[in-house]
């Protein structure tokens, strides 16, 4: 993030913190519990912004060489994601063109081949069927048709974009948009490296999961223990354009360094940067490294999902805490970090999800409200709304009874 922009942000803290005051959506919205709960909703995400969308599958670091790989099962689609032998990021059907069987079933790694299980059909880092046993008896096959199925793939400001559709078409200029395309540019989340990587199965929509990032409202309260003693609770900035929202969190740390000069202000000291992309995945970039959360459905059950929680190391951030501390003790406290941010999560935030699709299941309330404190919620709910084609959520002046 530019240096001016930071230092815009850092100034909102502190001026909510001074007068005691927050981000402010302008008014209230009911969200209707249906849409945690609603089959025919979750078709229609499921088709449309996950089978239908490119999707983050992990970052450049983790295909550092050629022929490192990753697979992944989220989209519906098998992906196999690979660096080629010329250090380009492809992605394949992770299915054998032989008779379908799955080609790699490892979740990571570095191979020079390929090589299905079944029948020992063996492919290339680019995709090319390079070896079938007893071809002389197998028959005559076309090697150049036969390779595995490539899927879109780009790759860019070191995330890893595939298309699980073969036909589908990776727009980063509208997913982005040109503010996070100019911002993400400025992170260099290409250096990073994952460092722990963590899978939450948990009993609620995966649109409550996107939901307990979008304010933090509830600090003091649910995080009281936790969070709580490191950020200030009730304080953000929150800004939105078009699809594309950020937020910033609050540290406490801001109170220290607010009294350094502008100069010296870093936004991941004073503030945690929540970038959201459509449709689910959360960005954190912060001092020592990223996480990444990406909350997945699963199709035909809209009260449970999957959520992804990755925590990705900066090695130069690393290197730059090398007097104050040994590699291998931040190493260590780098990986408590992620585990403690991460049970943050598991424990306190998705327990409430989990709650709160038990009143949605049991249709025990039309409406949940959104307050004026709450902007990300607001603008989120409208947003897919908009994208299903529905009214957007009209902006309340007052909650009554009667709503
Ligand atoms: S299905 Fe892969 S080699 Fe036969
Ligand atoms: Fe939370």
């Amino acid at each position: 993030m530019r240096h001016d922009e930071q230092v815009r942000l850092i100034k909102q803290l502190c001026a909510h913190l001074d007068g005691d005051t927050n981000v402010d959506a302008g008014g209230l919205r009911l969200n209707p519990t249906s849409t945690y709960t609603d089959p025919a909703q979750a078709d229609r995400e499921w088709n449309e912004w996950f089978r239908g969308m490119p999707q983050i599958v992990g970052l450049s670091g983790e295909l550092s060489e050629p022929g490192s790989f990753l697979t992944n099962n989220d989209y519906g689609t098998p992906v196999l994601a690979t660096r080629d032998d010329n250090g380009e990021f492809k992605a394949f059907v992770n299915s054998c063109r032989h008779r379908g069987a799955i080609v790699e079933t490892d979740e990571r790694g570095t191979k020079r081949r390929f090589t299905c299980p079944f029948h020992a059909w063996s492919y290339d880092s680019g995709g090319a069927l390079v070896g079938l046993p007893k071809p002389d008896h197998f028959g005559d096959v076309d090697r150049e048709c036969l390779g595995l199925r490539a899927l879109p793939a780009e790759e860019r400001h070191g995330l890893l974009f595939v298309h699980p559709d073969p036909d589908g078409v990776i727009d980063l200029d509208w997913l982005l948009g040109e503010w996070f395309n100019d911002e993400f540019s400025t992170w260099r989340f290409d250096e990073l490296e994952l460092l722990t990587s963590d899978a939450y199965d948990t009993a609620c929509n995966w649109k409550l999961a996107m939901d307990t990032f979008g304010e933090t409202y509830h600090f003091t309260s649910l995080h009281s223990d936790t969070l709580a003693l490191s950020f200030h609770g009730n304080v953000q900035c929150y800004d939105e354009e078009s699809h594309l929202h950020r937020m910033i969190l609050c540290k406490r740390a801001i109170d220290e360094m607010r009294k350094l000069p502008e100069e010296e202000w870093d936004i991941t000291v004073a503030g945690l940067p929540v970038y959201w992309i459509f449709p689910n995945v959360i960005l954190m970039p912060f001092e020592i490294g990223l996480f990444l959360v990406r909350a997945v459905p699963l199709p035909g059950d809209p009260a449970r999902h999957v959520s992804r929680v990755d925590f990705y190391l900066r090695p130069s951030a690393v290197e730059a805490r090398a007097h104050l501390i040994e590699a291998t003790d931040l190493q260590e406290m780098a990986v408590n970090i992620a585990h403690s941010f991460g049970g943050v999560i598991r424990d306190e935030d998705y327990v409430m999800g989990a709650s709160q699709q038990q009143s949605a299941n049991a249709g025990a309330l039309d409406n949940v409200v959104f307050g004026r404190n709450e902007p990300a919620l607001h603008h989120y709910h409208n947003t897919y709304r908009a994208m299903l084609g529905d009214e957007p959520l009209p902006l309340l002046q007052a909650v009554s009874i009667n709503d």
